[in-house]
């Protein structure tokens, strides 16, 4: 995509749609894009991936790897979508997991997929929002966020909240995209800005901010694994079937406008990559005992 043209679907967008109005318009396309997998996030190739949908099984796996995976254990997944991944952590590991939205519509989506795939019993959904989490202290042996960890508009307060419903031991884990910490040019703020816009999110903060927000939060062991070649060839990917899907189908109506701005959005997201202003990493940290 050309930045004209990226900049003129940043400014299609209504600058008053919300997060959640964001992803109810979207909730469709979420269900169809990744067949099975009910995945709104980017794969992260490996040496044991060939193809996007093995690099977007191998995400959930490095997002779930070093926590608690034995069975019965629970965990809250934050910003669930449309449930692919607690489905996932439910179907090849028996945990039971709970997904939290703040989009309505997500919530009957992902219920009845678990319902059909055999693990309705160990997964459930709920509607809230993860900066208010509606549950009881020290309940959870994990949380996790996928690519949603970046809407928390006060990163400081969301991971108090989290370890105050983790047990003792228990660890959060997230795979986000980031800022790498490199200056932008004018070009780069611009991908930036435009990228927020298309995501309805806040601004990105560096990998090392997020490492000082944990210690803020005392979450213990912060980390930040850097993934950027890993994740690469799925943003490419992603870019690539989105411009093939464009040419194809020129003419969306305008009710696909926002997953137009959305998928738009990863595209920026790929070029910020690609040129070393933003990185993917997997965020971890541990409440002390
Ligand atoms: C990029 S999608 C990722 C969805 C899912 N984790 C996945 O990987 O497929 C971001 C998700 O975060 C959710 N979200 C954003 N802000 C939230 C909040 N404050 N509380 C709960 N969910 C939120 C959105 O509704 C959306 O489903």
């Amino acid at each position: 995509m050309t930045s004209a043209a990226s900049n003129q679907s940043a400014r299609d967008a209504p600058a008053e749609l919300s997060v959640p109005d964001l992803y109810t318009a979207i909730t469709a396309a979420m269900v169809v894009s990744n067949e099975d997998l009910l995945s709104c996030h980017f794969g992260l190739w490996g040496p044991d991936t060939e193809t996007d949908r093995e690099a977007l099984l191998r995400a959930n796996r490095v997002l779930a790897g070093g926590c608690n995976l034995e069975p019965g254990a629970h965990w809250l997944d934050a910003g669930c979508g449309v449930g692919g991944t607690a489905i996932y952590l439910a179907e090849t590991h028996g945990i039971n997991v709970t997904g939290l939205t703040n989009c309505e519509p997500h919530v009957a989506v992902a219920a009845k997929q678990a319902e059909q795939r055999g693990v309705g019993h160990l997964v459930e959904f709920r509607h809230g929002d993860f900066m208010d989490l509606p549950f009881a202290d020290a309940g959870f042996d994990a949380v996790i966020n996928h690519e949603s960890f970046c809407y928390a508009p006060d990163k400081v307060a969301y991971l108090q909240g989290v370890r105050r419903v983790l047990k003792p031991g228990g660890r959060w884990q997230a795979l986000e995209g980031l800022l790498s910490g490199r200056s932008l040019s004018p070009e780069l703020e611009e991908v930036h800005a435009r990228m927020q816009k298309g995501f309805r999110m806040p601004p990105l903060v560096t990998w090392r901010q997020v490492l000082a927000d944990l210690e803020k939060a005392e979450l213990e062991g912060g980390e930040a694994r850097k993934l950027d070649v890993e994740v690469a060839q799925s943003t490419q990917a992603t870019r690539n079937n989105w411009l093939l899907y464009l040419f194809a189908s020129p003419h969306l109506g305008k009710e696909r406008q926002p997953w137009v701005n959305f998928m738009q959005a990863a595209l920026d997201f790929d070029e910020g990559l690609r040129h070393g202003a933003f990185t993917y990493r997997l965020l971890s940290g541990r409440r002390p005992y």
